[in-house]
């Protein structure tokens, strides 16, 4: 029998990307989402690409409403649930810590209560590679250590530990958490993509709204890290090659396994790219001039930072396969053609 997946925030940036690549791979899908950050547009978008399958389906809840969440994990015989839903501003949470913890915690909460009610005992989280703070090596593996410094960090660690300590109470659990590097990119049918708010506050949205003149520069923080040209490194990956890991982390978890896989895996690409390296490969892959200008440095970010991918690759198979000039190219076609920053 097909397997049915539960994505909660499933028509955001992250789940909607998961939902296409689920359905690729034979997997029927129901999302929930409150679309308080996300837009239904969405919807449309992978039902296109998916040939408006009959196996996609959606309801606009909230994972707080546990008695409707109880009903979508009964009446569609959910078999697992990858939990994309939550707060993702890493440098708003600090002004709204308890909307975070509301968001990140409390409603993670409510989504076991309806699952344990059930039986459902298999979530694929994610989660951030923000929960390692400021590593002290650049090439990170999943035993470096952790030191979330702000409030998205601590929520984030705090529901990997709250999964963790569900497997230790009951073996039936099957829990893994996936720790993201910097998502980037968008589905090479421009249909879905980031929803850049009007004051996105990640590299590749404002590099976009400079291209669509919003901005009439990009401000580069710092030039004297101690990068290959000042600028700080980080790992980008492509949304797509990040949804393709779930699939894996949920074969994973589905499948007759004779051991249970680690509960947090690194998904990044392993390269770090700078942020003047992030524009050069804009303007050389879409021909486009993207002017900038130096300045102090912003504070929490550190000169590198990337992915050790080895237990991602060992263990679920799983590698990055997309570039970062590829990354670039379908940003734009999502931003420019769908003017989603306007
Ligand atoms: C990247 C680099 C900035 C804006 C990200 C995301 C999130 C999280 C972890 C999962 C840094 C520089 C940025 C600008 C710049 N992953 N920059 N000018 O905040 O480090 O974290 O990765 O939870 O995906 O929050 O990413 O894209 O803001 O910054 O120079 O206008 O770009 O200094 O070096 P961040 P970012």
């Amino acid at each position: 029998m097909t397997s049915s997946i539960l994505i909660t925030g499933g028509l955001g940036y992250i789940g909607s990307h998961v939902a296409v690549e689920l359905i690729a791979n034979g997997f029927r899908v129901h999302i929930l989402d409150n679309l308080s950050n996300s837009d239904l547009k969405q919807l449309g978008g992978i039902r296109t690409i998916t040939g408006n399958t009959p196996a996609l389906t959606f309801e606009k809840t909230d994972i707080r409403d546990v008695s409707a969440v109880k009903k979508a994990i009964q009446s569609h015989n959910i078999t697992a649930v990858i939990h994309c839903a939550g707060s993702k501003s890493v440098s708003e949470s600090p002004s709204t810590p308890l909307k975070c913890y509301q968001n990140n915690i409390s409603a993670t909460i409510s989504l076991i209560q309806p699952m344990l009610e059930s039986r459902l005992k298999t979530i694929v989280f994610s989660s951030s590679a923000t929960v390692y703070g400021h590593p002290t090596i650049p090439a990170i593996s999943e035993t470096a250590r952790t030191k979330p410094a702000n409030p998205y960090r601590k929520t984030k660690l705090a529901v990997e530990n709250m999964l963790n300590d569900l497997s230790d109470s009951d073996p039936e659990w099957r829990t893994l958490s996936l720790r993201y590097f910097n998502p980037a990119g968008s589905h090479e049918s421009g249909l879905i993509g980031d929803k850049y708010d009007k004051h996105p506050n990640n590299l590749v949205p404002i590099i976009c709204q400079v291209l669509n003149g919003m901005r009439s520069h990009l401000s580069v923080y710092g030039d004297d890290y101690k990068t290959s040209d000042g600028t700080g490194e980080q790992d980008y990956i492509h949304v797509t090659d990040l949804a393709k890991a779930h699939v894996r982390a949920l074969a994973q978890l589905m499948g007759e396994q004779h051991e249970a896989p680690p509960c947090t895996i690194n998904v990044g690409t392993g390269k770090c790219t700078s942020v003047l390296g992030v524009v050069r490969a804009f303007e050389h892959s879409c021909d486009l001039e993207i002017p900038s200008k130096i300045e102090p440095r912003r504070p929490g970010d550190i000169d590198k930072y990337f992915a050790d991918p080895t237990l991602a690759r060992n263990v679920l198979g799983w590698t990055a396969e997309k570039s970062l000039e590829t990354m670039c190219i379908d940003t734009w076609r999502w931003a420019n053609c769908n003017k989603r920053l306007d």
